[in-house]
């Protein structure tokens, strides 16, 4: 860093060098002033509410439910309803058509549900007009393809719907969360009660009115809203027959612990803890970019984040100097600004614990670096860190921060890199920075991770499956695999 200092010193660079504002238009997405409960395809008053905010400006936005054990109970009803009375007998082919509608309306609407997402979740809205969006309509698409073949997919096993699920997701993705849990599910012939995370309802409740557009038979889909309590009620609902969660370790022990010896499916989605593996002949630019992608992608809310950077020693020095230039240019700021690459933490509970790991940090004794960055007076932020100088026992390489935060570690054999990297609890993602296929290969066999990613990191696609090892979970989502949790089998083994 500091030839780059003395450089800096010498060339006239302005002080300041500003992008005009490039915002995106709010006006895209009409908001009611208080939403109640999607149950059997009819919006049931709430009992009780809260007020969802934009984390960005804290703003309120609108008034939302928050359903008590009754109303989780009368949308599983709705939802046995729908599933006895209709869904499970119609063709396959027409469940398909259902879905295909479905994604052809997330595409038609797509600016409108970008702009909501990043509006409620404090994205960058170049990702949720970029990356959610066309993800969360290719799950869809995906998902309609299988509906009717899913005697190929499993071939001489009858595969039969589970029945009622109930899935509860996170904030981080909340309408790709939304798709991953639903479009699977529906394919299978099942019919859900989804519950979205307390600090990002809207895009959910805004999909009922894709429903109600697609068609969809009422009672297929239920949308109950509300924090952990009606979460807590949806997993303890006697007839929900299978649960699919996305969220942290310690919910996910909680409702296992919960379900134990009930019979009913299971599949959890939790943390990470990924280590990003650059090796001295990748190639340092895009690797640098990758780095980037891997832990600023998303404020660092994401599960898969490769929040721990090894970097071989050789190479130590000059990847670690083009990083911090690198830092110096993400814009953070407003999210529904094109420009911005770095939008708001997504709440202020989740703001203290990256401050409280951050400082943890500090005080064990790893080297801070921040760029100089001026933040929004309101709303929740965090400026892209980097600490150098980890060691390996320290809290900011074992747990899990959520944020735009990178552990730099470092390593001098692929051996040394394998230890290191499979040395925490989680086992969600990896990747792998080299030339050599034949090290990628090497590497991708030793790792404990659900995905590894070579030469690139943070890349989803839905025929891809998805899940972790360990801590971070079991069961997978995306592809084939993840038809199974949401199917019994008639011949072979059930669980899955
Ligand atoms: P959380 O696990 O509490 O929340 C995730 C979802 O579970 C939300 O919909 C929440 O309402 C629901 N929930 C909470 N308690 C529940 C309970 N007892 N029974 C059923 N559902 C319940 O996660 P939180 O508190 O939002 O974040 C804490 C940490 O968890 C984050 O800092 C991050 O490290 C991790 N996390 C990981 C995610 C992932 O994608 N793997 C997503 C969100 C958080
Ligand atoms: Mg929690």
């Amino acid at each position: 860093m500091t030839d780059l200092e003395r450089k800096h010193d010498r060339t006239p660079v302005p002080k300041e060098w500003t992008y005009a504002p490039a915002p995106e238009s709010r006006e895209v997405v009409s908001l009611d002033d208080r939403y109640g409960h999607y149950v059997g395809g009819k919006w049931l008053e709430p009992s009780e509410t809260y007020t969802t905010i934009s984390p960005a400006t804290e703003e309120p936005l609108a008034e939302v439910g928050q359903a008590t054990p009754e109303e989780v109970e009368a949308a599983v009803v709705a939802a046995r309803d729908a599933f006895e009375n209709g869904w499970s007998g119609i063709s396959a082919a027409e469940r398909a058509k259902y879905l295909f509608r479905i994604a052809r309306i997330l595409q038609e609407r797509s600016r409108e549900f970008a702009v909501l997402e990043s509006l409620n979740g404090g994205k960058p809205i170049k990702e949720s007009r970029d990356v959610d969006l066309p993800l969360a309509a290719a799950h869809f698409f995906y998902y309609a393809g299988w509906a009717d073949k899913l005697e190929y997919a499993f071939p001489n096993r009858r595969p039969r719907p589970v029945g009622v699920a109930g899935q509860i997701i996170p904030w981080n993705f909340p309408l790709l969360m939304l798709s991953w849990k639903i479009a699977p599910a529906l394919a299978a012939g099942n019919t859900v009660v989804l519950k979205p995370a307390e600090t990002t309802p809207l895009s959910a409740l805004l999909f009922a009115d894709v429903l109600r557009q697609a068609e969809l038979p009422p009672g297929v889909v239920n949308i109950v809203t509300g924090d952990g309590r009606t979460g807590a009620a949806l997993v303890k609902s006697e007839d929900v027959d299978k649960i699919a969660f996305t969220g942290s370790t310690d919910v996910g022990k909680a409702i296992q612990r919960e379900l134990a010896g009930t019979g009913k499916k299971l599949t959890l989605e939790l943390g990470g803890k990924a280590a990003n593996i650059i090796f001295d002949d990748a190639a340092l630019d895009q690797a640098v970019e990758g780095i980037v992608n891997g832990i600023y992608f998303n404020q660092g809310h994401v599960c898969c984040a490769g929040s721990r950077l090894l970097v071989q020693e050789s190479i130590y020095e000059p990847v670690v100097e083009k990083l911090k230039r690198r830092l110096t240019t993400l814009r953070v700021g407003d999210p529904l600004d094109k420009n911005t690459d770095v939008g708001a933490i997504n709440s202020a509970q989740q703001l203290e614990k990256i401050r409280e790991l951050v400082e943890s940090g500090e005080q064990e004794g790893a080297e801070i670096y921040q760029p100089p960055c001026r933040l929004p007076e309101k709303g929740y932020w965090f400026v892209p860190t980097v600490f150098t100088n980890v060691a390996q026992s320290y809290r900011i390489a074992q747990e899990e921060i959520f944020g735009p935060v990178l552990s730099v570690l470092t390593f001098r054999t692929p051996e040394e890199a394998v230890e290191k990297a499979n040395n925490t609890p989680y086992g969600l993602s990896a990747g792998v920075w080299t030339e050599k296929g034949s090290r990628i290969l090497w590497m991708a066999e030793r790792l404990r991770a659900g995905v590894v990613w070579a030469n690139t990191f943070n890349r989803f696609d839905p025929s891809s499956p998805f899940g972790g090892y360990k801590e971070s979970g079991f069961g997978r989502e995306g592809g084939r695999h993840g038809l199974e949790p949401y199917l019994r089998f008639d011949n072979g083994p059930s669980h899955g």
